[in-house]
């Protein structure tokens, strides 16, 4: 299988209470072959209308630190724990990620099999990694089951509070280092 099959199989998919909100379901963008994959919280209200991943004020904002960190947002895959927009924009519960988690985002990371994954926020780094506390694991890596992650603030973190925004360009400049040669 490979990603665009996957999509059109989540695009229809009823296996939790958030496909009851979706307007459109949020996969993911970004090459087949990314060497980084980025991965956040859940779809936003632009999201959801778009079916584009981070396309509001918090994405413009990633564009903006990745093109700091000399990254463009096209040589990149984004996507989230959840592909359907949590209604009020609440936090995606346990068994929403699992599900979401288990169906789909661990076999498009198979696919895209990235040299490194940067989780983007708390939610995404409890979620894949287990670890809570953000203001703690920024910027270190992480290996587990053979793969490399770095947990690095949400931008949206970084729009509500500007401070966290030097250190999260200065994470991404450490986690565009730690990609292998080619
Ligand atoms: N925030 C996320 O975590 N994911 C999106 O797709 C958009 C905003």
């Amino acid at each position: 299988m490979n990603l665009e099959e996957l999509c059109e199989i989540a695009s229809i998919c009823t296996k939790c209470p958030l496909h009851e909100s979706r307007t459109k379901l949020v996969f993911g963008e970004g090459p087949e072959n990314a060497k980084i994959m980025l991965i956040g919280e859940a779809p936003g209200k632009n999201e959801d209308e778009t079916g584009r991943p981070f396309i509001g004020m918090a994405g413009k904002l990633l564009s903006e630190i990745l093109h700091h960190a000399d990254l463009d947002r096209s040589q990149i895959y984004i996507t989230s724990i959840v592909k359907c927009r949590p209604d009020g924009n609440r936090k995606p519960k346990k068994p929403e990620y699992c599900t979401c988690i288990d169906l789909y985002l661990s076999k498009q990371i198979e696919l895209i099999d990235p040299d490194i994954i940067g989780l983007l926020g708390n939610s995404a780094a409890y979620a894949l990694i287990g670890k809570k506390n953000i203001k703690q694991t920024h910027g270190k890596t992480y290996e587990l089951k053979g793969r490399k992650y770095m947990a690095l603030f949400h931008p949206a973190a970084a729009l509500y509070s500007r401070a966290l925004l030097p250190q999260l360009k200065e994470d991404m400049v450490t986690l565009k280092k730690l990609l292998n040669p080619d």
